[in-house]
């Protein structure tokens, strides 16, 4: 068996959305196994505070402030990193969510969703959230010959979960062009995968999963009775998913994968 499975001593990893919860956990993740970790989002404050935090735990991290809907800042983001450390080794794509005034359509029937949601919710989580990425920054990595993608999907992409239909389509698109990417860039050295969170409670999610008082709401407890394991995520454990297929000594075979880590939420039917 290799030595250090899990080292990232030498990489660059970018991500997109570390401003975020999952993205900023994934992002102290890859610190921690040793790669220079570019932090990237529109909040300066929670990336600025992201970079503080890696760099308390000994890491290296810097703010590359970027709109992922917005070709030209990812190009600009991308060159400072170049000229910094490298060309990224790591792209994780963590930009995505639901934004409660607009893409949870709660029980609006299908044929009454505004499409300026739907397109809203295609532009978050799938032009965002992986496309103009993958072609701005995953280009340079096929360019160089190696790296690994990593895209954070979701349930939703895998069944139709209520409410949320739009984004729920594109995550499962995000699934589709995972899988694409993986076979048209593996001639390139370049590792496409996704993970699957299960429910994570976080700020965009917490009042969907929660009443006020704490308690979980009637939709936060349906999700905590069809969890095997009986409770929600924690964003730390998204880490040894994201370690592995960021790492090239851990996962060199491995693409066009969707890990899951949901708790067996999917695994559960009756
Ligand atoms: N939490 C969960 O239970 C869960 C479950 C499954 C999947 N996911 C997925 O995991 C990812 C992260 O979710 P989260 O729970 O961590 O939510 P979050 O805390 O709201 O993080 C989402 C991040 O996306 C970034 N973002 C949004 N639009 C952007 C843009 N145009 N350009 C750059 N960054 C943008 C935001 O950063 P800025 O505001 O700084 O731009 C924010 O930091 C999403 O794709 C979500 O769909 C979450």
């Amino acid at each position: 068996m290799k030595k250090d499975l899990f080292d990232l001593t030498g990489q660059v990893g970018v991500v997109i959305g570390a401003t975020g919860v999952l993205g900023g956990a994934i992002s102290q993740a890859l610190a921690a196994a040793g790669a220079s970790v570019a932090v990237l989002g529109r909040n300066t404050q929670h990336g600025q505070a992201r970079v503080a935090a890696i760099r308390e735990q000994g890491g290296t991290a810097d703010f590359f402030p970027a709109d992922a809907l917005d070709r030209d800042s990812l190009r600009i983001a991308k060159e400072k990193i170049i000229q910094q450390w490298r060309t990224p080794t790591i792209l994780v794509n963590a930009a995505g969510g639901n934004d409660p005034k607009v893409t949870v359509t709660g029980d609006l029937p299908f044929e009454k969703i505004p499409t300026d949601d739907w397109r809203t919710s295609f532009d978050l989580n799938l032009t965002a959230g992986a496309f103009l990425p993958c072609q701005e920054i995953g280009s340079a990595m096929k360019d160089a010959g190696q790296g690994s993608i990593i895209n954070i999907a979701s349930i939703a992409a895998h069944v139709p979960l209520s409410r949320v239909v739009a984004y729920a389509a594109a995550k499962s698109a995000l699934l589709n062009l995972t899988q694409f990417l993986a076979r048209e860039w593996a001639p390139y050295g370049v590792r496409v995968n996704s993970i699957t969170p299960g429910f994570f409670p976080g700020e965009q999610n917490r009042r969907l999963l929660f009443n006020e008082n704490g308690a979980p709401t009637e939709r936060g407890g349906a999700i905590l009775n069809h969890t095997p394991m009986k409770r929600f995520g924690r964003p730390d454990e998204l880490a040894g998913a994201a370690v592995f297929l960021a790492s090239p000594a851990a996962s060199s075979f491995v693409t066009g994968m969707d890990l899951r880590v949901d708790g067996g939420f999917l695994a559960q039917t009756l």
